[in-house]
């Protein structure tokens, strides 16, 4: 049984750096081959900023682009949310930088944590304001500049991410389409498998701890694929029972894009082929919360998927954080 969606999708919009790492630039950084790395994760390249170039950067041209896509102006958003774990500082929200430099003026902003699912929470807190607080066009954003965070010395780790970000612009449904099921969940019990201890809180930055590599990214790799596997299908399946549908239905599955074992062994759990869903990963590795926003932005504007379609995105991350969503284009 179908709900009658109330927010659906105007709008989408991406960005990547242009500088491209190749898996045989990495050869020459770590230990690595490219056979290992195509083996091991369907990776071929990635994009990586130029030193400097903060997420605000990639952020404010998605931004413009699902703006433009919509056909709206930044001066009718009401609500901005950047799902991201690599804000240009630790304060102000990046969100607010974005609001800045779009010219959203009428806006709240904001920043959510949510690692690889930044972009479905976004989705979902965004719905919820939009029904409760009276907002009429959000502006949600996931992205990560995570080589901000790579420790170029590790290989287990530094094969494995890219930049970039996507936008999505929401306002009010229209007939069937929109936003059909949302499912959120976390297990904090798993916080210590994928984690960036330092400059927080907990270790505040001082020259020993840099010298460290406290601010760098640290991963349990086999116990997080394993996880990712089990939750993804978990929250894929959810969304499915609440409309009643099966993967059959769907026009287009877009899973996170953290690594191509990951995505065909969800495929096969759900006995579909993986035509039916898309992968990106060779090109742009994983960009963690600009994972699926820019798939949905290059599926669309690729004509691989239309208005009409259905669409389920699901993903995992960091947290451990995990979600899903059916979405009628
Ligand atoms: N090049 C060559 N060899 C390597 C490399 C590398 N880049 N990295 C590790 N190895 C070696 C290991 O040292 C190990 O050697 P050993 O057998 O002598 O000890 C061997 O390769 C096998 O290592 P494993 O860790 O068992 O390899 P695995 O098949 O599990 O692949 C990987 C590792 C790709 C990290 C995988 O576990 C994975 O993708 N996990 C999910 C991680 C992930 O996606 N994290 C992203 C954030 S969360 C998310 O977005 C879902």
């Amino acid at each position: 049984m179908e709900m009658k969606p109330t927010v659906m999708v105007l709008g989408t919009g991406r960005a990547v750096p242009d500088k491209v790492l190749t898996n045989a630039d990495l050869e020459k950084m770590v230990d690595t081959t490219d056979r290992w790395i195509v083996e091991r994760t369907g990776i071929r390249e990635r994009r990586v900023v130029e030193p400097g170039i903060p997420l605000s950067e990639l952020a404010t041209r998605a931004a413009l682009a699902a703006l433009e896509d919509a056909g709206l102006s930044a001066a009718d958003i009401d609500l901005i949310i950047v799902g991201t774990v690599t804000g240009d500082m630790k304060f102000p929200a990046t969100a607010c930088i974005v609001q800045d430099r779009i010219g959203a003026g009428k806006a709240v902003a904001f920043d959510l944590s949510a690692a690889c699912s930044g972009f479905l929470y976004s989705l979902q807190v965004a719905t919820g304001l939009m029904a409760t607080a009276g907002y009429r066009h959000a502006l949600i954003i996931g992205g990560d500049v995570l080589t901000s965070m790579v420790d170029w010395d590790d290989r287990d780790t530094c094969i494995l991410f890219g930049d970039g970000a996507g936008a999505a612009i929401l306002g009010p449904a229209s007939g069937d389409r929109g936003l059909l099921a949302t499912y959120m969940r976390s297990n904090g019990a798993h916080n210590q498998l994928l984690y960036n201890p330092g400059c927080g809180s907990l270790h505040p930055p001082t020259a020993q701890n840099v010298h460290e590599k406290i601010h760098t990214i640290r991963m349990e790799g086999r116990d997080v694929f394993r996880h990712a596997v089990l939750a993804m299908s978990e929250a894929l399946q959810e969304v499915l029972s609440r409309t009643g549908m099966s993967v059959d239905d769907l026009d287009l599955l877009i899973p996170h894009q953290a690594n191509l074992r990951i995505i065909e062994a969800v495929a096969k759990r759900f006995g579909t082929s993986l035509d039916k869903v898309y992968v990106n990963v060779d090109r742009f590795g994983n960009t963690s919360a600009g994972s699926i926003p820019i798939a949905l932005d290059e599926a669309r504007r690729s004509g691989r998927i239309g208005n009409g379609d259905t669409v389920g995105l699901v993903t995992f991350g960091a947290g451990f954080t995990w979600a899903s969503s059916i979405l009628r284009l």
